[in-house]
C-alpha cells in the first residue's frame, strides 16, 4: 500500500489550500424557497444517497488530509433521521478545529439543545425577510415564527457564534435590510447579505430583474447604521463590516460584484457522494464510486480526493443576464 502525504495534499493548481469541506447530508428541504428550488422538486432516492456511515469515513479522509472546517448543509439538514448523532460523530474527528451546520432554522425549537450536545460551534441560519406574509412567499412552506423561536432557542444554548444568512432579491425583501441588521443587532448575532446565484431554472422572479448588488445594500444601511471595515474571516466568501457600538458583524457575499474565488479554500461533497470542486462549475469526482468500489481502502479514497484537487477550476462563471449553465438547484450542495 502507498502511504499517502498528509495535511498539506490539498493545494489545487493555483496553489489555493483546501481545508474547509461542505457536507450536504440531504438534498431534502421542508422549505422551497423560490431562489433555492422549484415548486415541485423530485429527491433522490435511497439507493443513491450516502448512507451515514459512508459520510462518516468521507469526512474521516478529508480529515486526515488537512481539513480543518467542515459545515454541514442539505437541503436542510436537520431533517435527516441520525443527523445529530453524524454531528457528534466528526465532531469527535481528531485535527477538526471547527464544525458548523447551515440550518433554515425550522427545526431549532426542538433540536437546538441536542445539536450544541453534538459539538456544533457556529450556526448559520438563512432568514430572508421579518414580515411572517413575506416569509411565506420567499420559502413557499415555511413559518416565520418557527424559525424565531428556533434563533432564540439557539442563543439559549450559547453557541459561538449565530449568524443570519439573507438572499436578498429586489422587490422581494430588499427594502428589509435595515430590518434585518436592527433584528441581528436587538440579538448580538451577525447577520451576511448575499447576492442571488443562478443555480437551476427558478420560475418565481427573473433573476436578473432581482439583482441586487452588496454596494446598494451597504449604500441603504449607511442610512441608519456605521459599519466599520474588518479584517475578520469565518473562512467562508463573506466580507465582514462590524456594526459600530455593538457585537454585530454585517457580512457581504457577492459573487457577482465581489468575485472572492482567489481565496476559494473550500470543496463540497454532495450527499450523492460527489465531490463538487466548485458550486459554479460541474467540475466533480464520484467518491461514493470509490467508496463502493474499495470498501475500508481508506489510501485509494484519499488518493482520489487529492487527485480531485487537479481539477478544481479557476473560478465561478454565473452570469445572472443568461439562462443558468447550472441546471442543479442549490438544495444539492447546501450553497
Ligand atoms: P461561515 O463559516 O460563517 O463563513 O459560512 P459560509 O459563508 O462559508 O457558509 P454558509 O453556508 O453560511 O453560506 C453562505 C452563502 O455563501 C451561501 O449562499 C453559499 O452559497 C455562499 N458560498 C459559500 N461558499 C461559496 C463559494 O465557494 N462560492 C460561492 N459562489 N458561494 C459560496
Ligand atoms: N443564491 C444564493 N444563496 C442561496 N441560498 C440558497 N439558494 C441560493 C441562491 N440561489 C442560500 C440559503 C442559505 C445558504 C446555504 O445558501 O439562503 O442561507
Ligand atoms: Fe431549503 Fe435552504 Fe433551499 Fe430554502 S434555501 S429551500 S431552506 S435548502
Amino acid at each position: 500500500m502507498t502511504s499517502l502525504p498528509s495535511s498539506t495534499a490539498l493545494i489545487d493548481r493555483f496553489g489555493r489550500k483546501v481545508d474547509y469541506l461542505r457536507i450536504s447530508i440531504t438534498d431534502r428541504c421542508d422549505f422551497r424557497c423560490v431562489y433555492c428550488m422549484a415548486e415541485d422538486m423530485t429527491f433522490l432516492p435511497r439507493s443513491q444517497v450516502l448512507t451515514l456511515e459512508e459520510i462518516y469515513t468521507l469526512a474521516h479522509g478529508f480529515v486526515e488530509l488537512g481539513v480543518k472546517k467542515i459545515r454541514v448543509t442539505g437541503g436542510e439538514p436537520l431533517v435527516r433521521k441520525g443527523a445529530l448523532d453524524l454531528l457528534a460523530n466528526i465532531g469527535a474527528l481528531e485535527g477538526l478545529k471547527e464544525l458548523v451546520i447551515t440550518t433554515n432554522g425550522s427545526q431549532l425549537k426542538s433540536l437546538a439543545s441536542q445539536l450544541k450536545e453534538s459539538g456544533v460551534k457556529r450556526i448559520n441560519i438563512s432568514l430572508d425577510t421579518l414580515d411572517s406574509d413575506k416569509f411565506k412567499a420567499i420559502t413557499r412552506t415555511g413559518d416565520l415564527q418557527d424559525v424565531l423561536e428556533g434563533i432564540q432557542a439557539a442563543k439559549a444554548e450559547g453557541f459561538e457564534r449565530i449568524k443570519i444568512n439573507a438572499v436578498i432579491l429586489k422587490g422581494r425583501n430588499h427594502l428589509e435590510v435595515n430590518n434585518l441588521v436592527q433584528f441581528a443587532v436587538d440579538n448580538e448575532i451577525d447577520i451576511s447579505f448575499i447576492e442571488e446565484m443562478p443555480l437551476g431554472i427558478v420560475t418565481q422572479h427573473d433573476r436578473t430583474d432581482a439583482y441586487y448588488p452588496s454596494h446598494l445594500i451597504q449604500a441603504d444601511l449607511a442610512q441608519q447604521f456605521a459599519l466599520i471595515p474588518s479584517i475578520e474571516k469565518t473562512g467562508g466568501p463573506s466580507n465582514y463590516f462590524k456594526v459600530a457600538g455593538t457585537q454585530t458583524r454585517v457580512g457581504f457575499i457577492s459573487p457577482h460584484s465581489d468575485n472572492f474565488c482567489s481565496t476559494c479554500n473550500r470543496v463540497r461533497l454532495t450527499v450523492e457522494g460527489r465531490l463538487l470542486l466548485c458550486l459554479g462549475n460541474e467540475h466533480s469526482v464520484d467518491l461514493k464510486a470509490v467508496l463502493r468500489a474499495y470498501p475500508g481502502d481508506s489510501d485509494k479514497l484519499k488518493q482520489a480526493i487529492i487527485d480531485a484537487m487537479l481539477i478544481k477550476p479557476e473560478k465561478h462563471e454565473f452570469n445572472i443576464h443568461e439562462q443558468p449553465i447550472i441546471l442543479r438547484y442549490m438544495n444539492m450542495t447546501g450553497g
